[in-house]
């Protein structure tokens, strides 16, 4: 079993939908798959799973919204109990496009920034009583995702070594800063042994990835819950992607 509870957000299309899928349909799935949407009445592939799937929950959230966190995490506490939550997947995000120099606008930088970098932090800040419950569960002083560990849904665009095209400055700003995120929560949660990582899932053909992108959804998560799976002490504030290789900062 990957951990007995994940939550992962922006499940109704893309990436989300499809971690929600796969964790449904393994041989041993979570006990508890939370996935959140902003709209459930808007997610019908979503709302299919959970029909079939009695571990399937699902949750209402915009993660901008932090007035709705109380009530969030209430009802994970409600879920999962003394066992709290083991893994939490900050995958909503956004990519506007035309962001080139001479088109990009203050409105994008801050809208992107909000989604991309403040949510995953203030979110996992809202979730951390459930991921310490969750970490007390085990003993010694290891690292897992079974234990308690939270992942940022990165990208390599963040990556500013690899940067060679500029550009796309809301979005690789974002996801830089969300990579210095956790970075500093790797060290500040290492007590509570929480783990903490950056992924990057490839480019994938969803929505935000476009037609062109060379991986399938299902082939992205496949490899991405393998090496989800795999990350341990070694693998606190690093940055990887879908197949588990290092990326560079
Ligand atoms: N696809 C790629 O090639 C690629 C590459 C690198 C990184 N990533 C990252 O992987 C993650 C998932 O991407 P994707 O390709 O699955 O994108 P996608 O198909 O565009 O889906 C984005 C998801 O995020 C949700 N979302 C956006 N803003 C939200 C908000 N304020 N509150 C709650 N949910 C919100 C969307 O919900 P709505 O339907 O309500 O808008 C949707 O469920 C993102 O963080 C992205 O940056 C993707």
């Amino acid at each position: 079993m990957l951990a007995r509870s994940v939550l992962i957000t922006g499940c109704n299309r893309g990436l989300g939908l499809e971690f929600v899928k796969q964790l449904a349909e393994s041989v041993s799935p979570p006990k508890f798959i939370i996935g959140t949407c902003r709209d459930i009445g808007n997610a019908a592939a979503l709302s299919d799973i959970a029909t079939k799937f009695n571990n399937v929950h699902i949750l209402q959230a915009d993660v901008t919204d932090e007035s709705q966190y109380c009530s969030l995490v209430a009802e994970v506490e409600k879920m999962t109990g003394t066992y709290g939550l083991n893994l939490l997947i900050n995958n909503a995000g956004v990519a506007p496009k035309s962001t080139r120099i001479n088109m990009v606008k203050s409105s994008q930088m801050k809208e992107t920034l909000l989604v991309n970098t403040v949510a995953p932090l203030m979110l996992t800040k809202a979730f951390l009583p459930l991921l310490r419950k969750a970490a007390a569960k085990s003993e010694g002083a290891n690292l897992s995702v079974q234990r308690a560990a939270v992942v940022n849904m990165s990208s390599v665009l963040g990556s500013i070594e690899e940067n060679d095209q500029g550009g796309l400055y809301p979005y690789r700003a974002s996801k830089a800063a969300l990579n210095a995120i956790t970075k500093s929560l790797s060290l500040d949660l290492q007590r509570d042994n929480i783990l903490v990582a950056s992924l990057h899932p490839g480019w994938v053909r969803t929505d935000m990835g476009g037609k062109n992108a060379p991986l399938s959804t299902e082939e992205s998560i496949s490899q991405m819950l393998a090496t989800i799976a795999a990350l341990n002490e070694n693998s606190n504030g690093s940055f990887v992607q879908y197949d588990g290789r290092t990326l560079p900062w």
